[in-house]
């Protein structure tokens, strides 16, 4: 970019005028393109896809359209028509993330791959399932559970999340510290490439050192390097067994020091979940249940799972025993799959009950090596009297993963609100990193954090991602203002 153009821009706000809008004439070649019924301008349809789950106040823009493609060719070519005039695209799955990756910030065309959600193909000999992005996470498991098989990386929405989306933030969370979040599973990937070629990355292999691992980087680049249209997934064989355990404890700090003991006894859960009371109490309001957390001041929720019933409870005994050792208050064993249904309904509802009841908030997914943290409390203690803000937490504490939710007091006015917002972040970031952690550990940078990269990552990481960016999308068109501003 030259120098006066950088002088008339000073910031992201000006940049739209580098893109192309879509006027009559290109509406006119998308709904040749794609047909009029997957293409909208209507303005309850623009509202409805100017968001995410992040705070819409925040961090909402309108498309200027959007559009259903129903299959890749559909995609490439709407890609070849954005490259032509340069006109911004954001993909899209369900819109449930949580950094903003799905706002079209430049506005431009929204592409929601909700309407390819077919399986292309079932491998039982290989183990592995093709579906297009738009699937819904969930639905993989509906498909091949029959069948004694398991898709594992799936994230805590996935009754409503695509698999698509999964893989642009690299997902996880439901049962990663024994089976590991997307990237373990994505095998292959179909892309359209910003320029609107169509790749086949990977396949059904187990090895593949043939060349750079671009299936591994498509995986977590939040849709910043193409649109993933369709993709091979490992599956495993459905654990026989299950067992959870609820452990309460008499206070947060005491709930996580005991993670580190519990992930090194030998035992593997399959997840170490931690709510502090008033995320549960938050969660079973909104859900109208009811689970005994006036007795305490935190609770672990553990799973265990294998092939043998008898084994994996012998084992989750073990592993309660151990919690007892380690302070817990109570232990209470859910070994059917209605109490196990309900309990860990309270957990994945967290975030949606503290968003009906504390709207204006910041939830975080810091992340730090596990054994580091029991390390982390302290500095959210600190930050809640400092700011005088409440930080409820909850999270995936057997993978040093946690979603502290910065939540605006009532008292506090916007203008102050936003101001320790930052501050506090800033604080807690930089506490992480002395951990040896990172900023987001399962939903991405996308708007919500780019502004803190140049401060929490190293340099020279981010100049390597901003060249691939640039070598991959030198139009910049691919999801712009994601990660980091366009230059
Ligand atoms: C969860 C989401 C917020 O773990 O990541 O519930
Ligand atoms: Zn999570």
């Amino acid at each position: 970019m030259s120098t006066p153009l950088q002088q008339e821009i000073p910031g992201t706000s000006s940049l739209p005028h580098r893109y192309g809008r879509v006027t009559p004439s290109i509406m006119a070649e998308l709904q040749s393109l794609l047909g009029q019924d997957q293409v909208f301008t209507d303005p309850d349809k623009l509202q409805a896809y100017s968001h995410d789950e992040t705070s819409i106040e925040d961090y909402g823009h309108q498309p200027e359209v959007v559009v259903f493609p129903r299959s890749t060719q559909q995609v490439a070519d709407l890609v070849l028509l954005a490259n032509r005039y340069r006109i911004p695209l954001t993909p899209r799955g369900a819109g449930s993330g949580l950094s903003g990756g799905a706002i079209p910030l430049f506005g431009g065309i929204v592409v929601s791959l909700e309407k390819m959600q077919r399986v292309r193909d079932i491998d039982y000999e290989n183990m592995t399932i093709t579906v297009e992005a738009g699937m819904v996470t969930n639905d993989i498991n509906n498909v091949v559970r029959d069948h004694g098989l398991f898709y594992a990386g799936y994230p805590m929405s996935l009754e409503t999340c695509t698999i698509g989306g999964n893989i642009a933030e690299n997902a996880g969370g439901g049962k990663a510290v024994k089976y590991g979040v997307t990237s373990r599973y994505v095998l292959g990937l179909e892309l359209v490439t910003p320029s609107g070629e169509v790749v086949r990355l990977g396949g059904k292999l187990a090895k593949d050192v043939t060349g750079y691992d671009l299936v591994h980087l498509i995986v977590g680049s939040e849709g910043t390097l193409g649109i993933v249209t369709a993709a091979t997934l490992r599956l495993i064989g459905l654990p026989k067994a299950t067992c959870d355990l609820l452990v309460l404890y008499a206070t947060p700090q005491a709930a996580i020091s005991s993670v580190p003991t519990i992930l090194t006894n030998g035992l593997v859960p399959t997840a170490i979940e931690f709510m502090d009371r008033s995320s549960v109490e938050a969660s079973c309001r909104y859900l109208n249940e009811s689970l005994p957390y006036e007795t305490c001041g935190a609770m672990l929720l553990i799973e265990m799972d294998g092939s043998d019933q008898a084994q994996v409870e012998h084992d989750a005994e073990a592993v309660g025993e151990l919690c007892l050792q380690q302070g817990a208050l109570e232990v209470y064993v859910a070994d059917n799959r209605t109490t196990r249904e309900r309990v860990w309904s309270v957990r994945r509802n967290i975030a949606e009950a503290f968003k009906v009841y504390s709207p204006v908030q910041s939830l975080e997914d810091i992340v730090v090596p596990p054994a580091r943290i029991p390390d982390i409390l302290p500095t959210l203690a600190e930050l809640e009297r400092e700011f005088g803000i409440t930080i409820p937490c909850y999270g995936h504490a057997g993978d040093g993963n946690l979603h502290a939710t910065l939540v605006n007091p009532p008292d506090m006015d916007m203008e102050r609100w936003h101001a320790v917002e930052h501050e506090a972040l800033e604080i807690l970031y930089a506490a992480v990193t002395q951990l040896g952690g990172k900023i987001s550990g399962e939903h991405g940078i996308g708007l919500k954090r780019k502004r803190y990269m140049a401060e929490f990552m190293d340099p020279v990481e981010l100049k390597l991602i901003k060249a691939i960016k640039q070598a991959w999308d030198p139009l910049c068109i691919m999801n712009p203002g994601k990660l980091f501003d366009p230059e």
